[in-house]
């Protein structure tokens, strides 16, 4: 008998996002610190209804879709994992992190869905399987599985170094631009323009050296002009989509404060000191919204509250 389990699955910024070679596999070679914010989806994992296929549903966001959804590709490896024959599943995923934006939400689900399978089927999954399963599902899914409030991520992102926390609550006005973007088409588009300065790798050891001392939120939202240039993959992202500067032109001028863009985008993110700070800028953002921000989400984070702290209408 499979017992109901429940779990978040939270989302990343990418800090800073250094892309420091070509390999032979297709992929890139990355350097960037991740931190893991509130904002979460949530998934639960009950028995299936006597069919023999896993059933996924999705609520609260039509754009996420169930057809080659990780979670169930996560079903899927574990299966051939485990070698036997396991009881069908019912899935439910509540999505509260946009999709296909930067923000590791598809990554999160599957390492979330990896340990809640695991767990409902008894596959036992040591260390080294567990990590070996998540870079097969993703890139960013060993971050997650690793369980880290914030860490250097190297090599194609299978090198996680964890690294404690921000210490205090900052808050992030995370900015969704309507426009999606794909990581795959990012990355082609990156591999088209002159090799970056340096700047991100240096942004991302040094801010993985302040983590490691501990870091307030004051501390990260006063490195906010540092992050905002720290993400290789900004002129790739903006090759690809040139609304994209406007938004973050429009925002940065109506906010006084750079945005990062995070992973491949297109998600911006503006650090604030508390999570209030970021409340009063995302209500007065929406409220005299630039016309480059039509059709853009707000959403108002920190680093453990699941549910958005304010979204806009
Ligand atoms: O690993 P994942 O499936 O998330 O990666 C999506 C795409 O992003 C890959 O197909 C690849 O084009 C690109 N990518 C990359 N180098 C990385 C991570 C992702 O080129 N380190």
């Amino acid at each position: 008998m499979i017992d109901p389990v429940r779990a978040d699955a939270p989302a990343k910024l990418n800090l800073a996002l250094a892309v420091v070679g070509e390999r032979d596999d297709g992929y890139h070679e990355l350097v960037s610190l991740f931190l893991r914010v509130g904002l979460a989806d949530a998934l639960r994992v009950g028995p299936g209804d006597g069919g023999d296929r896993d059933e996924l549903t999705i609520e609260a966001d039509p754009d996420c879709p169930v057809e080659g959804n990780l979670v169930l590709r996560a079903a899927e490896l574990l299966r051939q994992h485990a070698g036997r024959d396991l009881p069908a599943l019912r899935l439910h995923l509540l999505k509260r992190v946009p999709v296909a934006a930067g923000l590791g939400g598809g990554s999160s689900d599957a390492a979330t869905a990896l340990a809640l399978l695991a767990a409902a089927w008894g596959v036992p999954l040591g260390p080294p399987e567990r990590h070996a399963l998540a870079l097969a599902l993703g890139s960013d899914v060993p971050f997650f599985t690793a369980g880290a409030a914030a860490a250097l991520v190297a090599g194609r992102g299978e090198q996680v170094r964890p690294l404690v926390g921000v210490r205090g609550a900052p808050g992030i006005l995370l900015l969704v631009p309507r426009e999606r973007l794909a990581t795959s088409a990012v990355f082609a588009a990156w591999d088209q323009l002159r090799p970056p300065d340096g700047h991100a790798r240096r942004t991302a050891e040094t801010l993985a050296e302040r983590f490691a001392s501990g870091v307030t939120a004051a501390g990260l939202s006063d490195t906010a002009a540092d992050l905002a240039a720290a993400n290789d993959l900004w002129p790739a992202a903006v090759a690809l989509s040139p609304a994209l500067a406007e938004v973050r032109d429009a925002a940065e001028a109506a906010l006084v404060r750079p945005l990062l863009l995070s992973g491949s985008g297109p998600a911006l993110a503006a650090i604030y000191p508390s999570p209030d700070d970021a409340t009063v800028a995302a209500r007065h953002l929406d409220r005299d919204r630039p016309a480059a921000l039509a059709g853009a989400t707000l959403i108002v984070t920190d680093t453990r509250t699941p549910t958005p702290l304010w979204r806009s209408p």
